[in-house]
């Protein structure tokens, strides 16, 4: 497949008590929009990524929000499919773009989580688990922690290996105006934050984020009458799984991960060891390593030790989550799945500043809503 993408924008990710969703979805689109040199009017339709908006702002009907804010009455869609609503949005947009029926189109996340009490948002999030799940009391921070015990006592792991995931993405958040927390973190003070769900630590955990994020995408027809030279997305796949983990064979993989990477890499005509970086889906630390797992990068039970020995740090073999990821950059969780992408375009450009790679050839977003309900891969190449 050959979708291109002409332009990028992300906000501010964090606590942004002046903006409202709306604020956040207009910075996105004009932020965007102004990126790929276009008017509003020139795009042909738009898909919106947000799992939170009806309940945590009481709004509802938020295409016809976004397009009152864009002042365009074409096609808009909100997707909902909870964490992954940014990715599932981009993979919709690039199908639209594929059936030859549009030429553009905007994709859009936002979230707006920090108005509500961290209660108030732990329940809404947890929507997107099983009624079983809700019941029994957990949140997903336990159900992570459930993944986490089990890996740690399968592979050999420690908890010193989850808390190195958070100190390499706090480092590379530290590059990242953007983020959420531009802070280096410790080991030491990793292990020492106050336990949320046994193995799991504050600094293990993604934050409740602000934040939203755009992407305009194009035909390669229309991309290459305004430049020669493009990034394009090469592979989008978006599968998905029981609701409910307990329902899965393990705890320590995420088959809809496989599949979806599985599929685009054959899509996409190239190899896991092609990729030049990568961004996953960190939401918790052991997420980051069950996804170097998932996508090929690194044997079952392996994963940790790129983490350990440096591979998936800035001037690694294979840099993840150079934006800081989920865990520092932040998670406004509709927007994710879209900051994902304009991280890697931004790499591949060549105009990601501080936290640039070398050599960004190949990109990976890995974004994941729930437990692995849901999970997209899209791989973008210069
Ligand atoms: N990482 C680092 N620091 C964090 C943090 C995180 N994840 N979450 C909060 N903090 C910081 C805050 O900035 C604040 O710092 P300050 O005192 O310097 O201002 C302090 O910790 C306390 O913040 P507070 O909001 O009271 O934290 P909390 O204990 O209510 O919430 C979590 C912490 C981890 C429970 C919450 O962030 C959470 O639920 N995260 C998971 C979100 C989630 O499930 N997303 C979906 C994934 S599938």
């Amino acid at each position: 497949m050959k979708v291109a993408i002409i332009g990028a924008y992300q906000t501010k990710f964090g606590e942004l008590w002046d903006k409202s969703l709306a604020d956040l979805i207009f910075e996105a689109s004009v932020g965007a929009l102004a990126d790929s040199r276009m008017p509003a009017k020139k795009i042909q339709i738009a898909f919106f990524g947000n799992k939170l908006g009806p309940q945590t702002t009481s709004q509802n009907h938020l295409s016809a929000l976004v397009a009152q804010l864009l002042g365009v009455s074409i096609p808009v869609i909100r997707v909902e499919a909870a964490c992954a609503s940014g990715g599932v949005a981009l993979s919709q947009a690039c199908l639209a773009i594929e059936s030859g029926q549009y030429d553009t189109a905007l994709v859009l996340g936002a979230e707006k989580m920090t108005d509500q009490s961290p209660a108030q948002i732990a329940q809404a999030l947890m929507g997107a688990a099983s009624s079983q799940e809700r019941e029994a009391g957990l949140t997903f921070p336990g159900l992570y922690a459930l993944m986490a015990g089990k890996y740690l006592n399968d592979f050999g792991a420690k908890e010193t290996d989850l808390a190195g995931v958070s100190v390499k993405n706090h480092f590379h958040a530290s590059l990242n105006s953007k983020a959420q927390f531009q802070f280096p973190v410790t080991i030491d003070q990793v292990m020492k934050s106050g336990e949320v769900a046994s193995p799991l630590k504050l600094l293990d955990c993604s934050p409740i984020t602000d934040g939203a994020a755009g992407l305009v995408l194009a035909s390669p027809r229309f991309a290459q009458k305004r430049q020669k030279k493009n990034i394009y997305i090469r592979a989008s796949q978006h599968f998905t799984d029981t609701l409910s983990l307990s329902k899965r064979q393990s705890f320590t993989e995420i088959p809809s991960a496989k599949k979806a990477a599985k599929k685009a890499f054959i899509q996409a005509g190239v190899e896991p060891s092609e990729v030049s970086l990568a961004e996953v889906h960190d939401c918790f630390t052991i997420a980051e390593i069950l996804a170097l797992e998932d996508l090929g990068f690194y044997q079952k039970g392996e994963g940790f030790l790129a983490v350990r020995n440096g591979q998936v740090k800035l001037g690694g073999t294979r840099p993840v989550n150079l934006s800081g990821g989920l865990k520092a950059c932040g998670h406004p969780v509709g927007a994710t799945g879209v900051k994902q992408v304009v991280e890697l375009y931004n790499q591949l450009l060549g105009r990601a500043g501080k936290k640039q790679t070398r050599k960004a050839k190949v990109g990976l977003a890995h974004n994941i809503g729930g437990t692995g309900g849901t999970a997209v891969v899209h791989i973008i190449t210069k």
